[in-house]
């Protein structure tokens, strides 16, 4: 496989697993939020606020990253992939969508101090982005490296 497309496929791998990390800290973060007295929600959004900057930057950021060099290296080299790589684009644009709710209800959680549709957003944030990266392993890695020896 030529040697763009072995770059990318290995850096797409590394910032899965720094972004694995940092879901286990939102997850984590999250359970804070359940059956939680009003003392432990506080510290639990401060987490959850902490997180913030780095989904914010860290995931276009990936998704940009993954869209321009590694997609568009497997779709040079396999043209047949086109539709596949189509449908992980537009899980990178739901995700975003998403994010942005979560985002809005965060705010919401701050000033009226519900927070069931926070932890419901949240957790649905987390699992889509952790299938979503288990799926391009499954589908895409494996393709992109299927010609290595
Ligand atoms: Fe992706
Ligand atoms: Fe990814």
């Amino acid at each position: 496989m030529g040697e763009t497309l072995t770059l990318a496929v290995d850096s797409v791998v590394r910032e899965h697993g720094d972004l694995h990390a940092r879901l286990a800290e939102w997850e984590e973060a999250l359970a804070g939020l359940e059956n939680s007295n009003f003392h432990r929600s506080q510290l639990a959004l401060q987490q959850l606020w902490r997180l913030v900057p780095f989904f914010e930057e860290e995931v276009p950021r990936h998704f940009r990253h993954e869209e321009g060099d590694f997609f568009a290296a497997l779709q040079e080299r396999y043209p047949d992939s086109a539709p596949m790589l189509r449908r992980f684009a537009g899980e990178h644009a739901d995700w975003t969508r998403e994010w942005r709710d979560y985002r809005m209800e965060l705010l919401y959680a701050d000033a009226i101090g519900e927070t069931n549709r926070l932890y419901e957003l949240g957790t649905e944030l987390v699992a889509r982005l952790r299938r979503h990266m288990q799926d391009e392993e499954l589908e895409l890695v494996v393709l992109a490296r299927q010609q290595q020896s």
